[in-house]
């Protein structure tokens, strides 16, 4: 049986090398401009030369805006970071993420300043006031946060119990204003925690709130876009011509031009004075979670599900930078070429096959079995991997979820998720052992020719 085992895993290794080291026309992901992050880029800002993106791999990355080069890859949240915005002026920038911590970072450095806990939960957006001293958070727990920058100190809760903030952002200094899961919207006088307006909500979800020129703008799951007035949340407008579910939404510094992305790809221009869609673009690399566009309008930035950044040039519509297919990794092709076991999908958000580890959140499982846990030199592993002791198995592969890795390994930052189907999970570790181990021959057997 095991000799039986080996053989295969000889032939497929052969196979292997071929998807992986060979025959594949893919660049690699280091070497492509604009393709980085390992899993949907969530979202992107533009400021003066800042370009920064936030990634569901726990990553944020700063971007050399010309070259699509990386110039950093900030690593200290523990979980998705859903949001980032930049202020180059003072330095700064911020991030939300799934842990419900505030991160404050040093543009010039890359580095963090500090990273401060507040929700209770995952918190899905972040905005900086117009002087950059504050920031606010929206958070699933029911709060909308305002913190001092860059001490990262909480300076104001709004609490709101039951209620899903969904998106956040600053009509002025004094005025802040927080989209919900219901499609209500809220103003308040934050320092004085006094509500101005609540608006009723139709029960789609808001995606994201942008404050522009004395005017809220809200993309929402039912496809609209709408704008309010700050003063006392009237509604002023929609934009009608959309009708898939509103991802992203960016707008020029004026608010005269905006920009929205959908799940199947599409991106709208709009013309916000006309109130028409000025193009319609077609984008590969799968759903828009992620748009902005510089302060003129003129240059669009768009993060996608395959995790690449896109530029377009709006004066042509044009495509000028970042690939121009779906990008396809290494483990997509592994998985898709040795008919990896449908649980596999999950892992596959996070983990990679391959030696590089694909800039994923977790470390790759290219020489899992046999390894220490917490044991991949160069990986940031939590305390709670760092401290652990024993080797990976099949078997202790398979407890850690049998068990959930909340309680295989307490503190972990690996999510919670437990499998209760046996079988499936067996055929995952089995499947995991046969092509790690044929990876890891291929390589050796490419070394030696
Ligand atoms: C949402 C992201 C995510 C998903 C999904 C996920 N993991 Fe993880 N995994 C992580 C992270 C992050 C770590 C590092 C944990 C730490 O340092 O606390 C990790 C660590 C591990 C480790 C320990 C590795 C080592 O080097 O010690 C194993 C084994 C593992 N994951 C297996 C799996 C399997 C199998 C699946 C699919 C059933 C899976 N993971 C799904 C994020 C994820």
């Amino acid at each position: 049986m095991r000799r039986r085992a080996a053989f295969c895993a000889r032939i497929a290794a052969l196979a292997l090398a071929g998807v992986l080291f060979g025959t594949s026309e893919a660049p690699a992901r280091e070497g492509e401009a604009f393709v980085v992050h390992g899993g949907p880029v969530k979202d992107v800002t533009v400021a003066g030369g800042v370009l920064a993106t936030a990634g569901f791999d726990y990553s944020i990355v700063l971007w050399e805006r010309e070259s699509g080069r990386v110039r950093a890859r900030l690593l200290a949240h523990r979980g998705p970071v859903y949001a980032v915005a930049a202020d180059p002026a003072r330095d700064l920038l911020v991030s939300a993420s799934d842990d419900g911590a505030l991160g404050v970072w040093s543009l010039k450095e890359g580095a963090l300043l500090v990273r401060t806990p507040g929700h209770e939960g995952k918190s899905v957006a972040v905005a900086l006031s117009p002087s950059g001293r504050f920031a606010a958070t929206a958070g699933w727990d029911g709060r909308v946060i305002v913190w001092a920058v860059p001490s990262g100190e909480p300076v104001v809760r709004l609490e709101e119990p039951l209620v899903r903030f969904t998106g956040v952002a600053f009509v002025d200094e004094e005025r802040l204003a927080a989209a919900d899961q219901a499609g209500a919207l809220r103003l308040w006088r934050w320092r004085e925690r006094r509500l101005q307006w609540r608006s009723e909500g139709n029960g789609f979800p808001i995606t994201r709130l942008l404050a522009r020129g004395g005017r809220l703008w809200s993309g929402a799951i039912d496809g609209t876009i709408r704008a309010w007035r700050a003063a006392d949340g009237g509604e002023l407008l929609r934009l009608l011509g959309q009708s898939e579910p509103v991802l992203s939404l960016a707008a020029s510094a004026d608010g005269g031009r905006l920009a929205s992305g959908t799940a199947a790809g599409t991106i709208y221009v709009w013309d916000a004075r006309e109130q028409r869609a000025e193009r319609v673009l077609r984008a590969p690399g799968g759903p828009v979670w992620a748009l902005a566009l510089d302060a003129e309008g003129r240059f669009l930035y768009t993060g996608h599900g395959d995790g690449a950044l896109r530029v377009w040039d709006l004066e042509t519509g044009l495509q000028i930078a970042g690939p121009r297919e779906t990008y396809v990794s290494a483990t997509d092709r592994v998985a898709a070429a040795f008919g990896a076991p449908k649980l596999f999908n999950t892992c596959r958000l996070c983990h990679s096959l391959t030696p590089d580890g694909e800039n994923k959140s977790g470390p790759t499982f290219y020489g899992l079995f046999g390894r220490r846990v917490g044991g991949l030199e160069g990986y940031s592993y939590s305390e709670a991997l760092k401290a652990a002791d024993f080797v990976w198995t099949e078997e202790t592969v398979a407890e850690l979820f049998t068990l959930g890795p909340d309680r295989y390994l307490p503190g972990t930052k690996m999510p919670v998720q437990k499998v209760n189907d046996r079988e499936e999970l067996e055929r995952l570790v089995r499947w995991l052992a046969e092509v790690t181990a044929s990876l890891e021959a291929g390589a050796n057997a490419q070394a030696e020719d």
